[in-house]
């Protein structure tokens, strides 16, 4: 681990939410804060000179975690979202740890709410292949199963879909369904999207798996706890106009055309580059 730099908070309550992932997919949790928290100014990093998080070891993804934290709180930041499960799995504890002093929210998998709707007694969960091996996940699954088939299936590949902008193109639809009918066929009646990208091929998974499956994305739930953090604090905005700006460790152009093709935005843009750990901007 690296010093950690000096951090700049302004007013408890006036500085922005930094959160951030691996690269477009943790803008599906900003829409939901943005949706729940309309006061909040927030400020996104996608890391996409590393996309995809899900193939790297660990103590990559944690120091990969820490240089854009140190950066989101050189910005002022109030509070952090890890809006990556990956990430979350590998870095949320050790980044709390590390940041005693600021509130930080994680993803998990949505395995309790999965197990709370099942009547046939199977879900399913998608991920990352990180996440999956993670002892986090193992935990998540061994506290709330519950007696409930909790059926698991790593994704490779499809993080890298999804940042190409291949939403719905016949490769898409062909891993996903490789994937998702084996699961169907054992009898799922829930499926939780356990990667903040995943959202983002949403119609396209709904499709596959048809309507007796409930599709289970945890963003709402993250705001709502996101919010209730701020809450307890007494860091959250009072009145004013949120929004988000968006920073990319890729290339701004692209990621402006992937925002127009998701439906996203307009939003502010602009790039951040790494050296030597940290981040700086273009
Ligand atoms: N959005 C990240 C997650 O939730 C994707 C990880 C990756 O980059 O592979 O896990």
């Amino acid at each position: 681990m690296r010093d950690v730099p000096p951090t700049v908070l302004s007013g408890p309550r006036a500085g922005p939410i930094g959160v951030f992932d691996s690269g477009l997919g943790g803008l599906t949790v900003a829409q939901s804060i943005l949706r729940a928290l309309p006061a909040e100014q927030l400020i996104y990093v996608g890391d996409q000179a590393h996309v995809p998080y899900g193939d790297r070891a660990d103590a990559e993804i944690l120091a990969f975690s820490e240089g854009i934290s140190d950066w989101l709180l050189g910005q002022g930041a109030k509070a952090l979202v890890i809006a990556c499960n990956t990430a979350s799995a590998a870095a949320l504890k050790p980044l709390r740890v590390r940041l005693p002093q600021v509130p930080i929210v994680g993803m998990e998998p949505a395995v309790k709410p999965a197990v709370e709707h099942t009547r046939t007694g199977v879900v399913g969960v998608i991920a990352t292949v990180a996440t999956m091996q993670g002892a986090v996940f193992a935990s998540i699954v061994e506290r709330f199963a519950q007696g409930v088939e909790v059926l698991q299936q790593a994704c490779p590949g499809l993080v890298r879909q999804i940042e190409a902008g291949e939403l719905d193109t016949p490769r898409t639809e062909a891993m996903l369904r490789g994937w998702l009918e084996p699961m169907v066929a054992r009898g799922i009646d829930a499926l939780v999207l356990g990667c903040t990208h995943y959202p983002l091929v949403r119609p396209l998974i709904e499709r596959i798996v048809g309507p007796e499956v409930r599709v289970i994305d945890p963003a709402p739930a993250i705001a709502r706890r996101l919010a209730q953090v701020l809450e307890e604090r007494g860091i959250a905005a009072q009145g004013g106009d949120g929004g988000i700006t968006v920073h990319t460790t890729g290339d701004a152009v692209v990621l402006r055309t992937m925002l127009q093709r998701f439906g996203m935005g307009p939003w502010p843009t602009h790039a951040l580059h790494w050296e030597a750990g940290r981040l700086s901007p273009r």
